[in-house]
Order: structure tokens, then C-alpha cells, then sequence
């Protein structure tokens, strides 16, 4: 390729970063090759070690993409316990179902909505999983709130983040939303370019 075209391709790829940077929307479905891909740092096994899933659990996954995590969280909650599926998108529901079936999995409950009006009770989750979501919500604070608000007083919210995905949320923004949202930013695994970070009721 020459450097001028090069040049060209390189100054296209960043603005389109920039751009949807600053316009936060959801991964649409046709898309979906992006979520399908390996995800490296953010790994099942790291998401384990974070969230430390106890059987019997109820767990909520927000934004559920093709289910990447979601098949592991619900055998490691195991029948008597609950995945709650939620995602703006129902292609991204129904996907996660079909894959689930496939293993046979029957503890998963789908719901389609907003992230920032979960259709769930005060204190009723144990733990709240969002991966590369955040970014994608337009008013990711009014979502934080909503996830503090169905926590349980002991639980957690298990944030985890890809450098590279143009909505990315740094460690730093993660830590501020969360205060402003009542949460307290515990723990935090992984490195610069990829992270889990468990935040608790403040
Ligand atoms: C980039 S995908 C990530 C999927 C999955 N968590 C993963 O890591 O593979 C983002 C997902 O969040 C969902 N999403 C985006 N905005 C949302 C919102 N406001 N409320 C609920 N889900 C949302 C999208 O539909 C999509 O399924």
C-alpha cells in the first residue's frame, strides 16, 4: 500500500475510533464477528477468580452479546441457581438461549430493556456482571445507579473492560461513575490493556 493511501486509511480508522468514542450506541447485532473473537486478559477463568460465583447465586449479566461468559456463569451458579439475561438487543438474547440449549442449560432467564431501567426489585442480585458495556450506554452513570440499586447489600458488580474496543472505560473513569453511583471500587485484575475491576456497595 502506498504511504499517502496508507496515511488515508490510518486517519479514516481513528476518526471513526473518535467518533464512536464520543457517540456511546450498542454493538449492533450484524456485528456481532467482534464479541464472537477471543477475548485475551478478560478471560472466563479471570472473570471466576473476580467474581468468585457461589452455587445457588442469583446473577445478572448486562449487555449478554453472544453469550461469551455467559454459558460458564450458569453452570457455575448450577441449577439451583439463576443467570438473569439482559440486553437492549433481542437477537443478542436469543443467540445466548440457542447457545445454551445446545448444553443443555435451563437456569438462564432472558429480559430485553435499557440498562438504565432494570426491570428488577431493590436488592435482589448477588452479583452484577458487565462486560465491555459501559461504554456503550449513553448514560452509563443512570445504569451504575440501577445496578446499586438491585444489588443485594453484600454483593458485588464485576466491571471488565478491552483496550482496543472504542468504548473502552479506563480504571480511572470506572472508579469516579462508581463513587458517584455508590459504589466502592475493591479490586481490580488485570493490567493496562485489559481489566476486571469488582466494585461493592459503598
Ligand atoms: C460489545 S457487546 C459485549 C458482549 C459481551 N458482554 C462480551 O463481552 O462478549 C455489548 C452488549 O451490550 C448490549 N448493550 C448496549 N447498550 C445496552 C443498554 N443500554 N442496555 C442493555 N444492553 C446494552 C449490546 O446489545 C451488546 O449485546
Amino acid at each position: 500500500m502506498r504511504p499517502r493511501l496508507l496515511l488515508g486509511v490510518a486517519a479514516a480508522t481513528a476518526g471513526a475510533a473518535l467518533w464512536w468514542r464520543k457517540n456511546p450506541s450498542a454493538c449492533p447485532y450484524g456485528q456481532r464477528f467482534w464479541v464472537e473473537a477471543p477475548h485475551p486478559i478478560i478471560t472466563r477463568e479471570r472473570l471466576r477468580e473476580v467474581l468468585r460465583p457461589e452455587p445457588g447465586e442469583r446473577l445478572l449479566e448486562i449487555g449478554v452479546g453472544t453469550g461469551y461468559y455467559s454459558l460458564e456463569m450458569a453452570e457455575w451458579v448450577g441449577p439451583d441457581g439463576t443467570l438473569e439475561l439482559f440486553d437492549l438487543q433481542q437477537e443478542f438474547l436469543d443467540h445466548t438461549l440457542r447457545a445454551a440449549a445446545e448444553r443443555d442449560l435451563t437456569n438462564l432467564v432472558p429480559t430485553q430493556g435499557d440498562a438504565t431501567a432494570l426491570p428488577y426489585e431493590d436488592a435482589s442480585v448477588d452479583a452484577v456482571v458487565l462486560t465491555a458495556v459501559l461504554g456503550e450506554i449513553p448514560d452509563s452513570l443512570a445504569a451504575l445507579r440501577e445496578i446499586r440499586r438491585v444489588l443485594k447489600p453484600a454483593g458485588r458488580l464485576v466491571v471488565g473492560e478491552l483496550f482496543g474496543d472504542p468504548h473502552f472505560t479506563t480504571r480511572a473513569s470506572l472508579e469516579r461513575l462508581g463513587a458517584d453511583a455508590g459504589l466502592r471500587l475493591e479490586q481490580r485484575s488485570g493490567n493496562w490493556f485489559g481489566y476486571f475491576g469488582r466494585l461493592v456497595p459503598a
